[in-house]
């Protein structure tokens, strides 16, 4: 949420800036600005995407060797100009980007307007610049000390990056929950929200960490604590590829990104499931095998899709390893005093690993004496760091808005955990087990398969595309994929979209039916099939139309259909790896069809680090 870009060092500031902003924009992009430095401090800010803020400065002075740059997902203030960051400071000689919030921004702006400042913006970013400039101001010290007395006194999250006029040669970025990665380059340093934006310069990256305030020179990074302590940076190196960041001959990311999933499910189960040998390894939950088996309690903590792989995990871990499954929304579980007792387990759902709400309650539960599992996608990114252990889902960059591959990725991790808990534990019998595990092993073939039926989803999707409302119908395991279906389809098409439990379906939404109303349903053989054929004849009764994803030669299902995908068997703990792949194509062609930009579906951010 936000994304913030800055760099320092021999080359032109603008492009290497301009370019990440783009790579960052799935962050956020209601509106972005650059600050740069050539003797002049030079501000251009501008509503809307990055490309229109590009337009504006063609012909423009742009040189400089230092700047930052910011997209905005706005929280304090409507998306315009004025609010678009980077912010200037009552004196016109400091400029800040800033991603997260500042909880008491308030108070501290009520002191300052008794001071006599005056505010261009209604953005938290601006008071938090001009306090830190009055402090510099009053104490007469230099602008490292003032940010530093600053963000002591401060409430809420945030990395802010800040340029001094007066000091041409120095960034000063400090970080409190929301993501900063540092690139280091031959005499030169690049800031980021992601790494997406230094790839293509520098491998070695630095990852600061929450309290940690860096200044930063084109030749020379000092890392601090707020304590003033200095800090020696640990370099990584990263493990990502430029290609994995690009389109490669799609039209969008979230296209590319569902053909990936053969790909990248194959690449999360590598290393780890052996079919031949039927074994699963996964050091991270090795380690700590013993406390899960013997827990009394596990709770899935995510948001949005994760949130939604949570549920199927719950389904999955009760059946195969007899332990109860809770599933919890992060912003909830954080703030409503939950029981966390010693020795439960948490397993965190993130693609990102920085949704604000996730890593929070994550926190008070680890301090509470719970076990925390990660299971995230974004290597290096907070989730991941604060979990005791956990499993990286190695689904790559995902850069469209709408979560696809990472999803499919959570599930095929969450599988193997399991699997290897319920074999280990005695609850799952070998021969079902080695079942599964080959099953598991066969999915992303199958999946290949799925994909095949592009082109009659398309077809659907300009059949239904006007449709105002939809309903999305699953039982078991394939519940939250109807959930799971819907969701996409609201962030995607701007459709009102609900996923119900299918039998759920006649306490309320079946006054819905008419029809109007398309009502998708997951009807694969499993054993609540039969069920779901009845709630598919109560809608069908209601002259509603009817989709329905079913495994070939389902007669009764074809037969009761207005229109059907067809999807390869499995079984029905892995089913849902595969009928969520229709409803994510259905999705992107709907959104296609009425012409949304579905890689950046309005009011969204893919990085959600404000609360
Ligand atoms: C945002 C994204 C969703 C994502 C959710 C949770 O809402 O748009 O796609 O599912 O955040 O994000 P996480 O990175 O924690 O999985």
């Amino acid at each position: 949420m936000c994304g913030i870009v800055a760099y320092i060092g021999p080359r032109e500031a603008y492009p290497v800036i301009l370019k990440g902003l783009k790579r960052l924009e799935y962050r956020g992009y209601d509106s972005s600005g650059v600050a740069l430095l050539n003797g002049d401090l030079n501000v251009y800010k501008k509503k809307g995407k990055v490309a229109e803020l590009e337009e504006m400065l063609v012909g423009k002075d742009v040189h400089s060797n230092i700047g930052i740059g910011h997209t905005r997902w706005a929280t304090h203030g409507e998306p315009n100009d004025r609010n678009a960051h980077p912010h200037i400071s009552a004196s016109g000689k400091l400029a800040m980007i800033h991603n997260g919030i500042i909880e008491n921004y308030s108070q501290l702006k009520q002191d300052l307007l008794r001071k006599g400042y005056t505010f261009k913006s209604d953005t938290d970013t601006e008071v938090l610049l001009n306090f830190i400039e009055d402090i510099k101001e009053n104490n007469e010290c230099p602008l490292e000390e003032a940010v530093r007395i600053a963000l002591k006194r401060i409430v809420g999250a945030y990395v802010i990056v800040l340029i001094d006029q007066e000091h041409p040669d120095t960034l000063i970025t400090a970080r409190k929950g929301s993501p900063l990665v540092i690139g280091i380059g031959k005499n030169e340093h690049f800031l980021a929200s992601d790494a997406s934006p230094i790839i293509e310069y520098t491998k070695e990256v630095v990852y600061v960490n929450d309290y940690e305030l860096a200044i930063i020179k084109a030749d020379e990074l000092i890392l601090k604590n707020l304590g003033n302590e200095r800090q020696t940076p640990f370099i990584t190196k990263l493990d990502m590829e430029l290609a994995a960041i690009e389109k490669g001959g799609y039209d969008h990311f979230m296209l590319k990104e569902i053909f990936e999933q053969p790909q990248t499910i194959h690449d999360c189960l590598r290393g780890r499931l052996d079919a031949e040998s039927g074994s699963i390894t996964m050091s991270g939950v090795t380690k700590y095998a013993e406390q899960i088996k013997n827990a009394n309690r596990i709770v899935m903590v995510a948001c949005g899709t994760s949130w939604h792989a949570g549920l199927v995990a719950e389904y999955i871990f009760e059946e195969l390893c007899r332990i109860n499954v809770e599933v919890e929304y992060a912003s909830e579980f954080r703030y409503r005093n939950p029981v966390i007792n010693k020795g439960d387990v948490i397993i965190a759902i993130s693609q990102s690993g920085e949704t604000a709400d996730t890593l929070v309650a994550i926190e008070n539960a680890k301090s509470k004496g719970a076990i925390i599992l990660g299971v995230v996608n974004v290597v290096g990114s907070s989730i991941a760091r604060i979990s005791d252990a956990g499993a990286y889902t190695h689904a790559g960059p995902e850069i469209g808005v709408a979560s696809t591959k990472a999803f499919t990725a959570q599930l095929a991790v969450l599988t193997m955990i399991a699997l290897k808990i319920g074999y280990e534990k005695g609850t799952l019998s070998q021969e079902r087990y080695l079942q599964l595990v080959r099953e598991l092993d066969a999915i992303p073939e199958k999946v290949s398969t799925v994909l095949l039926q592009a082109e009659n989803i398309k077809k659907l999707a300009e059949k239904y595309k006007d449709a105002s409302n939809c309903l999305y119908l699953g039982r078991g395991y394939n519940f939250p994929v109807a959930l799971e279906g819907a969701l996409k389809l609201k962030e995607i098409s701007y459709i009102h979209a609900e996923g119900y439990p299918a039998a759920e379906m006649k306490h309320g939404p079946i006054a819905l039916v008419d029809e109007a109303l398309p009502v998708i349903f997951i009807a694969t053989k499993d054993s609540y099939h039969e069920k779901v054929l009845s709630n598919m004849q109560e809608i069908k009764a209601r002259k509603g139309k009817v989709i329905a994803i079913i495994n070939e030669g389902d007669e009764q299902s074809i037969a009761l259909a207005d229109d059907v995908i067809v999807v390869p068997e499995a079984d029905e703990i892995l089913s849902p790896m595969l009928s969520c792949i229709p409803l994510q194509l259905l999705a992107y062609h709907i959104g296609l069809a009425k012409g949304f930009d579905v890689d950046k579906p309005r009011n969204l951010a893919k990085s959600v680090t404000v609360e």
